[in-house]
């Protein structure tokens, strides 16, 4: 896929803007081993890609934006990398970028099974502290999958509406996302992976019913505004249908591509 260029970025602007934008933030590890480097190291790699990814949706207006930071299946790595990975939260939310998002209107969330004992209490304690600090905030929703499986996510929301007190028997859509880690996220509108792996490892799998997709080959680390800008013009491409047929009226962009866009 041809990366867009700086000069193209008014006209990606100037299109349909993704509500919400999800990340799978793949291949830190690989990157680090083709550079000789430790694999914690390629994780650490992962900060500046991120803040390319929030620079960018803040630029598009883009109100969501979602990373998956740690997965349920992520405690099979080894305790250094689990190390790393857990202190998130220090490596990322510096004290600068934290009052450089708070400046931008930035509002942070979490999302995940943050009471799972192996998380250190100081970690979630920071949790709601950045949550807190942000919470008047309204431009771009932040979200950071943290310990996150989206079948857990599934499940415990039945358990909770269940507990809640509601009729299973009668329970439906809106019932149910009442009761998800976060009840206001919407659907994602478009998911980009890196690093060429094409699944979707248990992230978001109620929120990505009918969410565009895009795979890269890009490994995280190197995944820049251009890639993000890049990833939404794939999508002002593509023809949404939700089951139904396109509408005569609708126009979407096929037939007028970005100039020199190909795939
Ligand atoms: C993704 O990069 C980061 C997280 C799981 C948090 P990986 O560590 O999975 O990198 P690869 O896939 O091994 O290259
Ligand atoms: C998915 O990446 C999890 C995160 C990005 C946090 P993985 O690298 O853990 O996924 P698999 O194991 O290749 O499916
Ligand atoms: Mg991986």
């Amino acid at each position: 896929m041809r990366l867009i260029e700086p000069s193209e970025f008014d006209q990606v602007r100037g299109r349909e803007i993704p509500a919400h934008v999800a990340l799978i933030m793949d291949g830190n590890g690989r990157w680090a081993s083709y550079k000789g480097l430790d694999r914690t190291d390629g994780h650490l790699a992962a900060r500046e890609p991120m803040m390319n990814c929030i620079d960018a949706a803040l630029e598009l207006g883009t109100s969501w934006l979602t990373f998956f930071a740690f997965s349920t299946e992520n405690w099979t790595r080894p305790p250094v990398e689990v190390q790393i990975l857990m202190d998130f939260a220090t490596w990322f939310f510096t004290p600068e970028t934290v009052s450089s998002l708070v400046d931008r209107g930035v509002r942070i969330h979490f999302i995940g099974d943050t009471s799972d004992a192996r998380i250190k209490s100081s970690v979630r304690l920071r949790f709601h502290h950045l949550k807190t600090i942000t919470s008047e905030n309204s431009r771009l929703e932040l979200v950071i999958a943290f310990n996150y499986g989206g079948q857990q996510e599934i499940l415990d929301a039945v358990k909770r509406a269940a507990l809640a007190g509601a009729n299973l028997g009668e329970v439906d859509e809106s019932i149910l996302r009442r009761f998800f880690y976060l009840p206001t996220m919407p659907p994602v509108d478009l998911l980009v992976r890196t690093s060429g792996e094409q699944r979707l490892s248990n992230f978001l799998l109620w929120h990505l019913a009918y969410t565009e997709m895009l795979f890269l080959d890009t490994l995280w680390p190197e995944f820049s505004k251009g890639h993000f800008y890049t990833a939404v013009a794939d999508y002002q491409r593509r023809q949404r249908r939700f089951g139904g047929i396109p509408r005569p009226t609708e126009s979407r962009p096929v037939d007028t591509p970005i100039q020199g866009w190909a795939l």
